[in-house]
């Protein structure tokens, strides 16, 4: 599985390279707002352009950039702009697309595929963004885009906050747990009938969290042969990554901060401390040479 981090902080994409993990970049707008947020409390002037043209000779891997237009034309123009200023530095840069750009049911929704298609048949990679059901990344892989990125933790998100449970941004769903409920407590209103059972949804219309609409993707991906990279996004804890990577997924991008949580261990840092505290001599004069 290859890694991307997810962020447009330049501190944090040099060290994680720096660690020898690292495999791309993903960025978006609010990491972009976040990043140079910092900056300007660091009281350092920023040059947009630069800052983006250093982040792509970060990493020798795909840099995701996303346009900020929500209309076809607009999103198009901007796509070509970003990879013309920036493809040149180190030949990695992937824009980022929305699936659906609209704001509500009455929008437009198709410009995002159709840009994603209009850049693919320009060469320019795309990352459908956003995606939220398995629908969306099948017609993602339709218009032909080079990566898709199921947002894991905003769906938990929605089916958290969708059944009134209270959680932390970084909580783990235990999404196994409430599929088993909502069983139970459908065979007992099968057995009044069927009376009530339309009503017991804990999911999102049949996907019970982030990682199981990644599974899905895969699946449908696989059924076709599909060649769309998937990126497992909106990635919250390690758990989440440790259940994407035993699912086969191309490539998980990863915050931070969760990152340094998959190197992490009480029970390793505790054994480190007995190995330095048992050295002996004898052994310590083997490297004195
Ligand atoms: O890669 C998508 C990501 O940046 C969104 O993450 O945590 O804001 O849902 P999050």
């Amino acid at each position: 599985m290859k890694i991307f981090i997810d962020t447009a902080d330049l501190d944090e994409i040099k060290e994680a390279a720096s660690w020898g993990i690292l495999d791309g970049v993903t960025t978006n707008p609010s990491l972009i707002k976040k990043a140079v947020e910092k900056m300007k409390a660091r009281g350092k002037q920023i040059s947009m352009e630069d800052y983006i043209k250093e982040i792509c000779r970060s990493v020798d891997g795909p840099v995701s950039l996303e346009v900020k237009g929500r209309r076809y034309d607009e999103m198009v123009r901007e796509a070509k702009i970003l990879y013309e200023k920036f493809n040149g530095v180190n030949n990695n840069v992937v824009i980022k697309i929305p699936i659906n750009t609209a704001f509500s049911p009455d929008d437009e929704q198709f410009e995002g595929i159709k840009a994603i298609k209009e850049l693919e048949s320009f060469g320019i990679p795309t990352n459908a963004t956003l995606v939220m059901t398995p629908e969306q990344a099948l017609l993602a892989a339709k218009a032909g885009a080079s990566y898709v990125s199921p947002f894991l933790g905003r769906v938990d998100d929605f089916i958290r906050k969708n059944i009134g449970i209270k959680h932390g941004k970084m909580d783990y769903w235990d999404y196994e747990a409430i599929e088993l409920i909502e069983q139970e407590e459908r065979k007992k209103n099968i057995e009044k009938g069927y009376e009530g059972v339309a009503a017991i949804n804990y999911g999102d219309n049949g996907i019970y969290s982030g990682v199981e609409l990644v599974y899905d993707v895969i699946e449908i991906y696989e059924a076709y042969g599909y060649e769309t990279k998937i990126i497992a996004a909106s990635i919250r804890n390690a758990r989440q990554v440790r259940q994407v990577a035993m699912l086969g997924v191309d490539i998980a991008t990863i915050p931070f901060i969760v990152i340094k949580e998959m190197i992490s261990h009480y029970k390793t840092m505790e054994g480190m401390k007995k190995f330095s505290e048992d050295v002996v001599e004898e052994y310590e004069e083997i490297f004195k040479s």
